[in-house]
């Protein structure tokens, strides 16, 4: 059941996705690892709560990290491995990376973009040989990144993470396929796995090691991982459902718009940054779709492709807004499957009941 990812190793097959903005930070980390899975902190904006983030939000954002990856590794006293997840996207991807990396974190989980330069930024930190993972949709991506990685630095990722169309937050889908996947039709994250898996496969061969992938996106529980993991795959990577816990870093506001969702309030948004993305139709939603919704006054460049002068709303600040539970104002972003979450809990709870799940199907 652990699973060896690079020098380290994982007691449960369960990663907690990262979840921004502030979504995920330390206590829900924290808290994942201290059960013996992998917690993730997300970097987006991640200092927003900072006093200084409007004047400085780089200085604030990096501080804040730093202080959330010892923090979660304080909580996680050993039992379990805490993440960051970096999107590619960000302007503060490189600076992120390294400073996760000073502060101990055990692994750097980089998505939304091919991340090709992942280990050239991890090499600027030698003191801390922690796992890497790329964040893939597709066999191909897969095998985009091994061939980049092992051409320019002889390695290949310590694992993998598999995002099917079901997944909350940005998608590596077209809207199309993000919306047939939502009504029922979802490119099947068994045929992914295969495909994914197939293009490891050389590379596993030539490193005489195997790369975990953990899939993610709709998994609706340890059954279903159990199901995924005859198939090949280490574990599976799950976040909704954490969203509802009291350790999830999120307001109790945000949890009580997801408790209410039901599958028909999600619906596929266009971001600002032009990549469909998973969330509730919110007021602000409909505000975009009726074309009413005021430009951003005030950008803080948090993201390399978004168009401050063209972009219909500011993520950053919508998602912050979503984070405090603002109805009006947030960008609510979960996954398809908001109907299984029904009701607040534990993340020890959630923890217990995907491994209980997981023992009866695989008997
Ligand atoms: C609120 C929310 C925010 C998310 N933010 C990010 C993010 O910042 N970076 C990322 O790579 N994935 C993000 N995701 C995707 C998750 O990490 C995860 O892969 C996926 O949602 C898992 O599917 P599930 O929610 O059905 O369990 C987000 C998902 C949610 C629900």
């Amino acid at each position: 059941m652990a699973v060896t990812i690079g020098s380290k190793t994982l007691p449960l097959p369960i990663l907690q996705g990262g979840m921004g903005v502030g979504v995920s930070l330390d206590r829900l980390a924290g808290a994942v690892a201290a059960c013996g899975g992998m917690g993730t902190i997300s970097t987006a904006a991640c200092g927003f709560q900072e006093p200084d983030f409007d004047r400085d939000p780089r200085e604030a954002n990096l501080r804040a990290l730093a202080r959330q990856v010892r923090r979660a590794r304080e909580m996680a006293k050993g039992a379990g491995l805490v993440a960051v997840n970096a999107m590619v996207a960000t302007t503060q991807y490189a600076d992120s990376i390294r400073t996760a990396l000073r502060a101990g974190v055990d692994a750097v989980v980089s998505g939304a973009g091919l991340p090709m330069d992942l280990p050239a930024i991890a090499a600027e930190v030698p003191e801390n040989p922690a796992a890497l993972a790329p964040v893939v949709s597709s066999g191909r991506a897969a095998g985009l990144i091994c061939k980049v990685w092992d051409r320019r630095y002889h390695r290949v990722p310590d694992f993998v993470v598999l995002e099917g169309p079901l997944a909350g937050g940005h998608l590596g889908f077209s809207p199309e396929e993000a919306s047939q996947a939502q009504a029922g039709r979802p490119k099947s994250l068994n045929v992914l796995l295969r495909e994914v898996r197939e293009a490891l496969a050389p590379f596993q061969e030539k490193y005489r090691r195997d790369i975990p992938v953990f899939v993610a996106g709709g998994v609706r529980n340890g059954g279903e991982m159990a199901r995924y993991m005859k198939e090949g795959a280490a574990g599976a990577q799950f976040a909704t459902r954490f969203i509802a816990t009291e350790e999830c870093d999120a307001s109790e506001g945000y949890k009580q718009a997801l408790l209410k969702a039901t599958s028909e309030d999600v619906v596929i948004v266009k971001s600002p940054v032009g990549l469909p993305g998973r969330a509730l139709h919110s007021p602000l939603i409909r505000r975009v779709e009726a074309g009413v919704q005021p430009k951003p006054e005030r950008c803080i460049r948090c993201l390399a492709a978004c168009d401050p002068g063209n972009a219909p709303y500011c993520i950053s600040r919508a998602l912050v807004a979503a984070h405090r539970g603002d109805w009006e104002n947030g960008l609510f972003f979960c996954g398809a499957h908001v109907e299984d979450v029904t009701s607040m809990s534990t993340v020890r709870a959630q923890m217990d009941q995907i491994m209980e799940e997981w023992r009866n199907a695989s008997v």
